[in-house]
């Protein structure tokens, strides 16, 4: 028998027997209102169509106990005898309800658990999921439903990419103009939108609510054309190089012209000016609101792709933003590129590059570590969801690589930076870019069953890693996303057919 749980648990011990959830079973949490017991009464509700009532009472044998204990961190423990006691702290907790979500098998009428025990744990802290709203813009429901598969994965950060050449999508209340004028296009002539502030207090709430911290990303000091829609006089004119102008000859796309929105999905030819003042008093404006708005302790400033910038103007910049957010209370994140710059202490680099990268790219990565910092693992060929499956597949862009399921699952975060101290790799992300993209199915489509692979990456213990079992237990767990309503690819790597 396959064991159904995907990422697979630190310790599993599985026991004769099992468990029959019915509609006599309850679900006992410590306050009635707790927000997993409705989460997993609603999961039960979805997949079972059982009603289980929450409440506050001993066990007896059936019930479903959850035990919020003094712990910290994300570690659970999952017994199932003739009840079922899921303990750990509150995130924990959440983490056991969505491995019990997947233990759960049955024939439509008849549900139940296997017997087992399990003690769980991460192996990373930061296990994240990143979704482009610039290029395709998703409304606050949408988010939601990222963030519901996100955490049945027991993935804990989203990373929400709000801004980019081709609009901008959060209100910023010192600011007006950046909704006001670059937020109505997305890539493509599609529509824009944005969210409110309002909504944006909604999607943090959402994703608290089921243990997952939003990283805002404002992407600075490129990719920034949309910001010269509203606040033309902060912006540099566009950058037309070489490389840029074979680029759009490439997309066959046309060229960005200051003050009209950018459709296109070429990069590397925006930027604020660096060194006027007025920048810095949006920055601060900016930041500054997204700061207040973000609970979490992450605030992601992008630092990607300034290929117009000169290198000292960049390193400048770098070094005087990631000050900033420090100063604003969040430590901050960039894209590896930024490691080229004095950035402030603590600094969180996402490495983007190959599994293979030059010596200058390892180089300006270990230096997030070597400046306290750590690392968040995306190598484009193996992490980024954007890319396609398979040269036919219609969605996604193909210039890193073609990524199967098996590439997706077959990479190691603490081994692509030759001399970056296993330690200072903080957890893995797969970003999903939304160049291509258009509905929510869409996002299924490329999200599954791949963001699995980077789920198992970064939370499952490395010497339990085996790319056979995966795509059996993937193939198992796949029956509770369909339960979900989740769609998704069905790559031809697992045999679907039983
Ligand atoms: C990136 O793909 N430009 C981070």
């Amino acid at each position: 028998m396959v064991f159904p749980v995907v990422p697979l648990p630190a310790s599993v011990t599985e026991f004769p027997g099992t468990l029959a959830l019915t509609s006599a079973s309850r679900i006992l949490a410590g306050d009635a209102s707790d927000a997993t017991a409705s989460v997993l009464r609603e999961a039960i509700a979805a997949r079972t169509g059982l009603i289980l009532e929450v409440v506050i009472d001993a066990a007896s044998a059936g019930d479903i106990e959850l035990v919020i204990t003094g712990a910290e961190g994300e570690a659970y423990d999952l017994v199932v005898d003739d009840r079922v006691r899921i303990s750990g702290s509150a995130a924990g907790v959440f983490h056991g309800v969505q491995t019990l979500r997947q233990l759960l098998s049955g024939d439509g009428e008849d549900w139940s658990l296997p017997h087992v025990s399990i003690a769980d744990a991460p192996r990373f802290a930061y296990r994240g999921l990143m979704l482009d709203v610039a290029r395709t813009f998703f409304g606050v429901d949408t988010i939601k439903a990222f963030i519901d598969r996100a955490a049945s994965m027991k993935i804990n950060h989203v990373h929400l990419h709000l801004t980019d050449d081709q609009g901008w999508r959060l209100e910023i209340l010192s600011r007006p103009l950046l909704t006001e004028r670059a937020s109505a296009t997305a890539a493509s002539g599609r529509d824009g939108g944005f969210y409110t502030q309002d909504d944006f207090r909604e999607i943090v709430d959402y994703a608290a609510s089921r243990h997952i911290v939003i990283v805002p990303e404002i992407d600075l000091p490129g990719h920034t054309h949309a910001i010269g829609l509203a606040y033309p006089e902060i912006v540099e004119a566009p950058v037309m190089n070489e490389a840029l102008l074979a680029q759009a000859a490439e997309l066959d796309q046309a060229l960005p012209v200051a003050g009209e929105p950018y459709t296109g999905w070429g990069v590397g030819h925006s930027s604020v000016k660096i060194h006027d003042e007025a920048t810095w008093e949006f920055l601060r404006d900016v930041l500054g609101e997204v700061a207040a708005l973000t609970p979490g302790p992450l605030l992601h400033i992008g630092g990607d792709e300034a290929h117009g910038t000169e290198q000292a103007d960049f390193d400048a910049f770098i070094a005087r933003v990631t000050t900033l957010v420090t100063d604003l209370g969040k430590t901050p994140v960039g894209w590896h590129e930024a490691g080229s710059a004095p950035v402030a202490p603590g600094t969180i680099g996402q490495y983007w590059s190959s599994l293979s990268p030059d010596e200058r790219v390892a180089g300006i990565t270990r230096a997030f570590a070597e400046r306290g910092g750590s690392v968040v693992m995306s190598p484009s060929d193996a992490a980024y969801l954007d890319q396609k499956y398979d040269a036919d597949f219609p969605l996604g862009l193909d210039w890193a690589a073609l990524i199967d399921l098996e590439t997706a699952y077959g990479w190691e975060p603490t081994t692509i930076v030759d001399g970056l101290p296993e330690a200072a790799v903080l957890g893995v992300e797969g970003p999903l870019w939304a160049e291509t993209l258009e509905t929510p199915d869409d996002i299924d489509q490329l999200l599954f069953p791949r963001a699995a692979a980077i789920a198992e990456i970064g939370w499952s213990q490395k010497e339990s890693r085996d790319w056979e079992s995966f795509r059996a237990r993937v193939r198992a767990v796949a029956s509770v996303w369909d339960a979900a309503g989740w769609g998704g690819h069905r790559p031809a790597e697992i045999d679907w057919s039983n």
